[in-house]
């Protein structure tokens, strides 16, 4: 049987294929992860912050193409920005920077993105205050990257049972 290759654009190929930023960090400030082990989607960022800036960044990833490579774009986005302005790129600007994503992985993106505010979140709740730019509730990417950790956990406790 086979198989249609998914519609990914050459700039999305291109970071998949050779990404930047990639692996993990000795010393980093903060790390974050999101996904799942369990379901294998599963992406880290590390981040180095000084004077409210992203210093160094990098980040680890165990999900697809879509993943590795809007990730590596990301990377390279907020690299040196405000932490308020990595705050604000968003899901949909990755994929229109990249020459759009197939909708089946939309959420690869939105995973991407839901890690690097969470780091953002952590950066904060160990160095209080929060500023306001910072949303009480969760943001929709954030939703995502956790509704995909509850679809593992329920999958994972589906599997235990059988
Ligand atoms: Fe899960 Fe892309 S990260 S399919």
């Amino acid at each position: 049987m086979s198989r249609t290759p998914l519609p990914y654009s050459q700039k999305l190929l291109d970071y998949f294929r050779h990404p930047k930023n990639q692996g993990p960090m000795e010393g980093a400030d903060v790390v974050a992860k999101a996904g799942s082990p369990a379901c294998g989607d599963m992406i880290t960022f590390y981040l180095k912050i000084a004077d409210g800036k992203i210093a160094a960044i990098s980040f680890e990833s165990y999900g697809c193409a879509a993943n590795i490579g809007t990730a590596s774009y990301l990377t390279e986005m907020v690299m040196g920005k405000t932490l308020r302005e990595a705050w604000q790129a968003s899901w949909k600007q990755l994929s229109d920077d990249l020459g759009g994503l197939p909708k089946v992985k939309f959420h690869c993106g939105i995973l991407a993105v839901g890690a690097l505010r969470r780091a953002i979140r952590d950066h904060y709740a160990a160095h209080p205050p929060v500023p306001d730019w910072v949303p009480s509730e969760p943001t929709e990417e954030e939703k995502g990257a956790l509704e995909e950790e509850e679809m593992a956990e329920k999958i994972e406790v589906k599997l235990h049972k059988e």
